[in-house]
């Protein structure tokens, strides 16, 4: 089966309502072209799985699907989405089974289709996580599942593999793109 790698980027906001945002309806809380630029490179080539949301929101970003890369959008209504060029799944087992081939995909959201892939009992679990944190108080309606107590330095399954801190510059505010891969020796 491919390597299953989750890509996000997570508002970091401790002890405040702010804290594991990642969507403002169908924008993003934050304008951060570098880390467009780094689920680019992350993504192209993949097979990228996603909500029937995370899509329209593509749509009204971008536009259209993303290039260079399979969108595989989930949805429990296939009928009612049509766009040319996407793979449309109804489960995300199914998604993962068409691309048993591959050597890797990425799951893309949103909140539902993260939360599955971090469940210890999910059918489908992810092996990695590239996870862009962004420090600071955004608005938005959309969260990241809670996800600390899956990291080592809590117990759990994921240890930190790579981490590179980018310090706020005029309007931007402070990022770090951080790597963390599942130790199958530690917990689940
Ligand atoms: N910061 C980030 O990295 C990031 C990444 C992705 C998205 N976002 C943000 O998150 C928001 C969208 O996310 P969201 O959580 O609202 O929605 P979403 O997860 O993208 O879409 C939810 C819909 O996806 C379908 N779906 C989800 N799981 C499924 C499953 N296991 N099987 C079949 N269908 C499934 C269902 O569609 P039907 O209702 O059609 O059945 C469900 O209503 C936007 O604001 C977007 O900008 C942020």
């Amino acid at each position: 089966m491919p390597e299953v790698v989750v890509v996000a980027a997570v508002a970091e906001a401790p002890g405040s309502p702010a804290d594991r945002l990642i969507g403002d309806g169908m924008d993003l809380p934050w304008h951060l072209p570098a880390d467009l630029r780094r689920f680019k490179a992350l993504t192209t080539g993949w097979p990228l799985v996603m909500g029937r949301r995370t899509f329209e929101s593509l749509l009204h970003q971008f536009g259209g699907p993303l290039p260079n890369r399979e969108n595989v959008v989930l949805t429990r209504h296939p009928s009612s989405v049509d766009h040319p060029g996407i793979h449309v799944y109804g489960g995300l087992e199914e998604a993962v089974r068409a691309f048993a081939d591959r050597e890797r995909l990425f799951i893309g959201g949103g909140a539902g289709v993260y939360g599955s892939v971090l469940d210890p009992d999910g059918a489908v679990q992810a092996d990695r996580l590239e996870l862009t944190f962004v420090e600071g108080e955004f608005e938005g309606d959309t969260y990241f599942p809670p996800y600390r107590h899956l990291l080592a330095e809590n117990g759990g399954p994921f240890h930190l593999d790579a981490s590179k801190r980018h310090p706020a510059e005029g309007d931007r505010p402070a990022f770090r793109f951080d790597t963390y891969v599942r130790d199958p020796t530690l917990g689940r």
